[in-house]
């Protein structure tokens, strides 16, 4: 049965004193209470290493929150998923919207770092999501779809590692949360078009995570949903007690 996850992307936020002592102080936490999810916390490539040695194993995973979609080589600045993994990491991001809307990711990119990161061992958590014109056109199901169809050329074995988190543009930072129903529809639409690629046991095997000023307030209505199998946090993960809240949405 899929896992229930919830991931922190701390985006580009704390300097490396201060996201060190956050994960610290959310490792243990997690330490003193048992969480019902796995938990994620997704940072700036500098924290990485640091984080990976103040963070425990088993309590708490660690990721990235985007990489290269070339190997190696002179593309310089760039972090390659090898990288990454070399680095005690285990997840990656990959296409969240601020990739897609300020950094201008496209699909044929973001499958070239999908396929990267699994060659890497990482577990990309694939993001999706329309804006708020596609939301009022009615366009927002067929958007999404298409984003998930962007991976439907990796074979079975490698799309079943993906997390999916359906995050409408809408509502990231905004204070502006979908609906649970609204997140309910449109995971369920998810989970179908994967069903209808991949079959049924794929399907109902992938965690897909919602994202969107989830907070302690909202979290336990968002997860209480079928298909809603946790959150990706952006705000809300940076504070230990804010992230402690929504983790205990699942207890
Ligand atoms: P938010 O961000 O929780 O601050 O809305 C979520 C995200 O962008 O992953």
């Amino acid at each position: 049965m899929r896992k229930n996850i919830v991931a922190g992307n701390w985006k580009m936020n704390t300097l490396l004193e201060d996201g060190v002592e956050l994960a610290s102080n959310i490792n243990d936490a997690l330490k003193s209470r048992k969480s019902n999810c796995d938990v994620v916390i997704c940072v700036p490539a500098t924290h990485l290493v640091p984080v990976n040695a103040v963070i425990e194993n088993g309590i708490l995973g660690l990721g990235a929150e985007n990489c290269s979609e070339h190997e190696q080589g002179a593309y310089t600045g760039e972090i390659s998923a090898a990288m990454v993994a070399s680095t005690g990491a285990r997840y990656c991001i990959l296409g969240h919207s601020e990739r897609r809307q300020y950094f201008g990711e496209n699909n044929e990119q973001l499958l070239a770092k999908t396929k990267l990161a699994l060659a890497n061992g990482l577990t990309p958590i694939f993001c999706v999501g329309e804006v708020l014109e596609q939301r009022e056109n009615g366009t927002y199901n067929d958007v999404v779809r298409s984003q998930i169809e962007a991976l439907f050329s990796l074979d079975a074995e490698d799309f079943a590692k993906i997390i999916v988190a359906y995050e409408p543009v809408w509502a990231i930072g905004t204070g502006k949360t979908a609906t649970a129903d609204q997140a309910q529809d449109m995971h369920s639409n998810i989970r179908r078009a994967i069903a209808s690629k991949y079959g049924e046991e794929i399907a109902d095997n992938t965690s897909i995570l919602y994202g969107g000023s989830c907070k302690p307030s909202n979290a336990r209505e968002l997860f209480s949903k079928p298909d809603v199998d946790g959150g990706l946090i952006g705000g809300a993960a940076l504070k230990a007690d804010s992230f402690m809240g929504i983790i205990e949405a699942f207890d």
